[in-house]
């Protein structure tokens, strides 16, 4: 209660509105939007400011976009680091729910989402990480020229300015080494390691050691398998949350050719034929062209539109991106069939190869006498430390919840526990791994899509369970002593389908493929090995949650089920592929048998990376505006 309290006193910045009247509120629509822009992009996202600033650039052109949430109030909840992991500001989240799950425990998981110009970047933990050369490569091989790791990383380095300012004592204590050769120093958004690390970050690395997982001087080279302090999202001179507002949003809102209209929600996108009859694009015969997009300020609002000359840009996120897409006529179309919705585009992908890193908490509380942890930060602590933060801009405040990191290789989980051979049985029995029948029949049904799903586990087996950068797990670490475990690899794939006006079925069918619970469960035992078996680990006093259980697979297995939980990468919706392979874009992000309908978010990862995954978002946006081309009509 005290900390409520506390935090809403902290509401003390005001908001700031551009001057020039090129922010639309709901009430001004009429008066300011123009008839008719060259670009529309629908999600003022991550992926969205990226795009509509570059193309904005460009001043003979004009581009719209239109959010379906508020600009942020630059409160401490949202700006400081220290307060990540205080819960979402309610108004930013659009509050998904997934449906039961049937391969858990059939409860619904909550799915926080952002709806807030920012996007998802205005509530996220900030950890950047890029992932392993081989996840890129592993998008090439999905029939994806120009989008392997070393064409990526011009966009990596394009989004970046990247700062150390740690001193030598705690980079060589801590192995923060970057290599300079793979960052950028004059992008927009500011990428920096904080100000100040919890003693526990030291003890996690070198308990990893202990247990053979290396130490990466720097996690975003190309090598991701080991153990990182990882770099976030936030700017060096006052250590606060950078997002895609603040780096690609705020500095560019004085262009005339540049409108952004906030709290509207699009609801389809206006598809029609017009002048595409001589564009013959097999299997499509002809191309349909988006014309616009129809948007309301809320449900009970009339319904509005908006019309375009050249590209619909989709950056609504994986969730509802696809879920436009259907409703406005491209999808499967025995689904549309049933949503009562007139098929323009058949395109069985649209929705389908749902991704996410499903996560699991455990808790070995340490209890070290004197040690400092962020429950530390209660009465006169808690007080010094916001001065310190407001006054210096160092201290507990500057730090995000989660800096320190591991990616470990499967080779590093074994001798965890007794059914590691079954275990490894499983994912490396092609037979087994590749088996089909977990599969809902609404993908069976679909050759496309059932061969794009083959192509990504043969993938998952032949090169990212093998290649010795990839991690199979993540380990979060916070101060308190929770690890958190995630895989890393997407096993499972899952559909999301649109009902009523943003009531979007979701869901993950975590843990449909049985590989992902079980690496999960050798996440489990190889957390209670690092905080057991390790000397690093033991000074710190960790406590078993649950003394006196026997923590046998069966049970461990139970607590999984139980806990597994989103890490909010949700991707993979509208995914970048041939059609052939169920995809839904091409390697240009055009929507296929579409002449002028781009999705830009992180629904066209076809596969995850194995990592957090904002770092590609924001290089996917990049590269995309690099190679946009109007295909003329
Ligand atoms: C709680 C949380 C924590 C995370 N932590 C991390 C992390 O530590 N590190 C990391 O790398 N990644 C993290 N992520 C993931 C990362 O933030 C997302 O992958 C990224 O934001 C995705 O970008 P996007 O452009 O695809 O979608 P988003 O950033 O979600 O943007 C979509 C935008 O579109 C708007 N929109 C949606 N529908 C409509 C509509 N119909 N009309 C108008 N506007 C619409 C939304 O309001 C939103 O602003 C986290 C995400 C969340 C939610
Ligand atoms: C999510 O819930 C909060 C609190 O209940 C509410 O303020 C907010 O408007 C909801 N978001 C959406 C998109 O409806
Ligand atoms: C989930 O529900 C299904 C169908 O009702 C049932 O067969 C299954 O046993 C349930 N699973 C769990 C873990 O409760
Ligand atoms: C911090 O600095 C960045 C620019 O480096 C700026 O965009 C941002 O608004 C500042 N944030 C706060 C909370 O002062
Ligand atoms: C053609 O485009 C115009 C706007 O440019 C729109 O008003 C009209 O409805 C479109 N026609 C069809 C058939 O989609
Ligand atoms: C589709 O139309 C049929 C017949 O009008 C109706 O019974 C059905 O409820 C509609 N379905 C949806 C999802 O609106
Ligand atoms: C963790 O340990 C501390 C110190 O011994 C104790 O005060 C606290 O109650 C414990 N918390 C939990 C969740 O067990
Ligand atoms: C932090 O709190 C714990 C109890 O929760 C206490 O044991 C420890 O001494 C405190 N650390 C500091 C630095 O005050
Ligand atoms: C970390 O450890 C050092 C040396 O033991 C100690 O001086 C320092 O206060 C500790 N820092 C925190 C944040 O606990
Ligand atoms: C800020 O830093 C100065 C110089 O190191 C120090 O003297 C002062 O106590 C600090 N202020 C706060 C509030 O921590
Ligand atoms: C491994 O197997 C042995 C013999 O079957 C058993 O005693 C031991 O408890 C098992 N260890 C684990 C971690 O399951
Ligand atoms: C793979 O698993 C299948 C089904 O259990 C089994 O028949 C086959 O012999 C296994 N193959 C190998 C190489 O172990």
């Amino acid at each position: 209660m005290a900390l409520a309290i506390f935090l809403a006193s902290l509401c003390f910045y005001t908001l700031l509105l551009p001057a020039g009247g090129l922010l639309i509120l709901p009430d001004d629509t009429t008066e300011l939007l123009l008839p008719s822009y060259d670009y529309i992009v629908v999600g003022g996202g991550v992926s969205g400011l990226v795009v509509a600033n570059r193309l904005s650039e460009d001043t003979d052109v004009t581009v719209l976009v239109l959010e379906a949430g508020e600009l942020d109030s630059s409160a401490g909840i949202v700006t400081v680091p220290g307060l990540i992991g205080h819960g979402f500001p309610p108004a930013y989240n659009w509050n998904f729910t997934t449906t039961p799950q049937a391969f858990l425990d059939n409860k619904t998981r909550d799915y926080g989402q952002g709806h807030v110009v920012g996007g998802g970047s205005i509530l996220n933990g900030m950890v950047t990480t890029r992932g392993a050369r081989a996840d890129y490569d592993a998008w090439q091989a999905l029939g994806n020229p120009g989008w392997g790791w070393q064409d990526m990383l011009p966009y990596f380095k394009k989004t970046e300015r990247f700062s150390v300012d740690v001193s030598p004592e705690r980079a060589r204590t801590l192995h923060i080494n970057p290599d300079p050769s793979v960052h950028g120093t004059d992008g927009p958004l500011e990428v920096t390691y904080p100000n100040f690390l919890y003693n526990q970050s030291l003890n996690f690395l070198r308990g990893l050691s202990e247990l053979g997982v290396p130490l990466l001087a720097d996690p975003n080279a190309g090598v991701a398998a080991g153990a990182m302090i990882a770099p976030a999202s936030m700017s060096a001179s006052n250590q606060s949350r950078m997002d895609s507002r603040r780096a690609y949003l705020d500095p560019v809102l004085h262009r005339p050719n540049l409108h952004l209209a906030v709290q509207q929600t699009v609801t389809r996108v206006l598809i029609g034929t017009n002048g595409t009859a001589n564009i013959v694009a097999p299997p499509f015969g002809r191309l349909v062209r988006a014309y616009g997009v129809e948007y309301t300020a809320s449900a009970e609002s009339s319904r509005q539109k908006i019309f375009c000359s050249k590209e619909v840009i989709l950056a609504a996120g994986a969730i509802i991106s696809p879920a436009l897409l259907q409703v406005s006529g491209i999808g499967p179309a025995d689904l549309l069939d049933e949503l009562n919705v007139t098929v323009k585009v058949d395109l069985p992908g649209v929705g389908q190869n749902f991704q996410d890193h499903p996560t699991v908490g455990v808790f070995y509380n340490y209890t070290k006498p004197g040690l400092s942890s962020t429950r530390n930060l209660t009465g006169d602590t808690l007080m010094r430390a916001k001065e310190e933060y407001f006054t210096n801009r160092t201290g507990p405040w500057t730090t995000p919840l989660i800096t320190t990191i591991a990616f470990p290789h499967l080779t590093h989980l074994t001798a965890t526990t007794n059914s590691t051979s079954s275990f490894l049985n499983l994912l490396t029995n092609t037979t087994i791994f590749t088996s089909l029948t977990h599969l809902p029949p609404t993908t069976t049904r679909h050759p496309a899509l059932v061969r794009g799903y083959t192509a990504q586990l043969t993938l998952l087996l032949s090169t990212l369970l093998t290649d010795p950068a990839v991690g199979a797990l993540e380990i979060m670490a916070d101060s308190l002593g929770t690890l958190t475990v995630s895989s890393s690899l997407s096993s499972s794939r899952a559909r999301g389908r649109r009902r009523r006006l943003m009531n979007i079925a979701l869901d993950p069918r975590y843990c449909s493929h049985p590989a992902d619970c079980a690496l999960l469960v050798r996440g489990v035992g190889f957390s209670r090995r690092l905080v057991g078996a390790t000397e690093a680990m033991g000074e710190l006093e960790p406590e078993e949650e649950e003394e006196g259980v026997a923590w046998t697979e069966e049970v461990v297995e139970e607590m999984v089920k139980g806990r597994v939980q989103t890490e909010f990468h949700a991707s993979g919706t509208t995914a970048m592929m041939p059609v052939d392979l169920g995809g839904v874009v091409g390697s240009r992000l055009v929507v296929h048998g579409t002449a002028n309908v781009r999705v830009v978010d992180a629904g066209v990862m076809p596969l995850v990376v194995g990592a957090h995954i904002q770092a590609a978002v924001y290089a996917v946006a990049e590269k995309v505006c690099f190679v946009v081309v109007v295909v003329s009509i």
